[in-house]
């Protein structure tokens, strides 16, 4: 992920712009008090907000006006046009939101609005007095955050088994790992941050048990916390594979932030790799690891790469850009053992390597919620409010299996902004919104300079549609099942993704129209 430039283009909208210029549902790129400055007409309204996503520096001109929001080209957050609020994950910050005066048949930006925050008077007598949150992960911080910025003021302790600050884990396979991202990326917020929304993190703490009748969550120190509502979001663990070999010092498995730290680490000394597991990590893993010059080889069960998730043709284009950059696959096969020099295959193919990483999946942590007698489907079953069946506990991120509005089926994922919004979705609704969770699936991956982004699930399809030109890396990709869209992936078309994601809620909107009818009928 490349930043995006910073630098002022287009006029300065505080000397004011013709009003004859500014089209109805454009964007306008400019800046006011050296700050990048979108000026925005929509629905006969003019809207000033800042040009930069605060999630990874996007350029919002790039993106899609919805109403009276602005969406991120590049992983879709969501910001209000009226506030600057973040209202969708993945950016948690807002944007700069500006006053706009018409005079003389002209629009001039003028004064920074201060962000409003919301007061504690939306609080109910019904709010929990404590909430607790287990997991400081996408899920969790996301869900600590929303439910201060939605004025709760109560007691809220965020436990984590980790001992970083939520971080962004994304980008320790990507950025990070290829040594183009500081440490200082990382944590998603500061110290300091916690300190000041009174977030009580415990970092380093792991919680054993959930005592369901008396609403305390028990650590492994012995340590008990009390709660009203809980939120269950302890994310998911690596599958460890039992190798001869497996537990040497050169062997790592990638999902914490101590875990990419090593890895840089031991990548630093390593001249080459085997990359065992042949998925998003895997592969994401061995583009960071040549842009530290390593060889790298990559082992996989499969034949074709995520052929899927996303169909041969990219799982064809995707192992062709990896040997472009000279990693050498070995697919159809997989690792019988591992030793100081190398990796043996099960066809007895010895491959040199002095690191070695695990890559072949995650399971969710469900210990926790087995040990509480939650209901489990592969997962913690949820409903559309992401409660669980036990009454005050709710589950989200990449524990969580929900009813998708769009499928009709129910689904777990393990995505970074699905497992955020679905963490702001639980905040809202432990604080008694009743809101469902309705957001279309969204990932995206990066390997060297390819980008892929992904809306909707399609775990199973019959059909592939290819728009555009895979080879040249500009193409939209659609997944349908007996006819019905289920997916779409687009790769280096940013607005087709957008718009493919504006679709799915359309779509969605009208499922929700035509079950409140039939119930109304019946
Ligand atoms: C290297 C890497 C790259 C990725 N890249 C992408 C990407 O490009 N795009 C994408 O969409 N997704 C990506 N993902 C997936 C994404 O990061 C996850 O879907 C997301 O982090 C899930 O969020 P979560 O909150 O459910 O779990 P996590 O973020 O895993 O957080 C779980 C938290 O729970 C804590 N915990 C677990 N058990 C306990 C316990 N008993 N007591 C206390 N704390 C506990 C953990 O320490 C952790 O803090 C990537 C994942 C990895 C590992
Ligand atoms: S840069 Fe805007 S959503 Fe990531």
């Amino acid at each position: 992920m490349s930043e995006a430039e910073t630098k002022l283009e287009g006029p300065d909208l505080a000397q004011g712009i013709a009003l004859s210029s500014l089209t109805e549902g454009a964007m306008l790129l400019g800046h006011a008090q050296g700050e990048p400055v979108i000026l925005v007409r929509q629905s006969g309204e003019l809207f000033a907000v800042g040009a930069v996503c605060t999630h990874y520096n996007g350029p919002l001109a790039q993106g899609l006006l919805v109403a009276d929001t602005v969406r991120c080209p590049w992983h879709h957050a969501c910001f209000s046009l009226r506030t600057g609020e973040a209202l969708r994950a993945p950016a948690l910050s807002p944007i700069s939101c500006w006053r706009v005066e018409q005079r003389d048949g002209k629009a001039f930006v003028r004064d920074r609005l201060d962000h409003a925050s919301r007061s504690a008077s939306r609080a109910t007598s019904t709010l929990p007095e404590s909430v607790v949150i287990v997991g400081g992960g996408a899920a969790g911080n996301a869900a600590a955050e929303m439910l201060r910025r939605e004025g709760y003021a109560g007691r809220l302790t965020m436990l984590s088994a980790d001992e970083s600050l939520p971080y962004d884990r994304p980008n320790l396979s990507k950025n990070y790992l290829a040594g183009s991202a500081p440490e200082d990326w990382i944590p998603l917020r500061s110290p300091k941050f916690y300190k000041e929304q009174n977030i009580d993190l415990m970092l380093g703490v792991r919680a054993v048990s959930i005592d369901t009748a008396n609403r305390q969550v028990k650590l492994a120190d012995g340590g008990r916390h009390a709660y009203d509502a809980l939120l269950i979001a302890t994310g998911a663990e690596p599958v460890r594979l039992a190798l001869p070999g497996g537990d040497l010092p050169h062997v790592h498995y990638l999902r914490t932030f101590a875990d990419s730290r090593a890895l840089v680490a031991r990548a630093s000394t390593s001249k080459r790799a085997v990359v065992i597991g042949a998925s998003f990590i895997g592969l994401e893993v061995a583009a960071s690891l040549r842009a530290r010059n390593v060889d790298v080889h990559v082992v996989g069960r499969e034949t074709c790469l995520m052929e899927k998730i996303l169909g041969a043709d990219v799982g064809n284009l995707i192992q062709r850009l990896h040997e472009e950059h000279a990693v050498t696959f070995h697919l159809g096969t997989t690792a019988s053992s591992i030793d100081e020099r190398g990796v043996t295959l099960e066809t007895g193919e010895n491959i040199p390597a002095d690191l070695v990483v695990i890559g072949v999946g995650v399971r969710p942590s469900l210990a926790l919620a087995e040990q509480a007698g939650l209901a489990i489907d592969r997962g913690i079953a949820v409903n559309e409010y992401l409660e669980t069946s036990v009454a005050g506990i709710f589950a989200a991120g990449d524990i969580a299996r929900w009813p998708d509005r769009l499928s009709g089926e129910r689904i777990r994922v393990e995505h970074w902004v699905v497992a955020e919004r679905q963490g702001q979705t639980a905040a809202r609704n432990i604080l008694g919104r009743r809101e469902r969770f309705h957001a279309v699936p969204f990932f995206w991956t990066e390997q060297y300079d390819f980008g892929l982004a992904y809306v909707g699930h399609a775990d199973r399809f019959d059909t592939v549609e290819i728009d555009g030109q895979i080879d040249a890396h500009d193409c939209t990709i659609t997944y349908r099942r007996d006819g019905q869209k289920l997916a779409v992936a687009v790769i280096h078309r940013d607005l087709e993704g957008l718009r493919a994601e504006v679709e799915f809620e359309r779509t969605i909107a009208a499922l929700e129209a035509n079950s409140a009818r039939l119930a109304a009928s019946s």
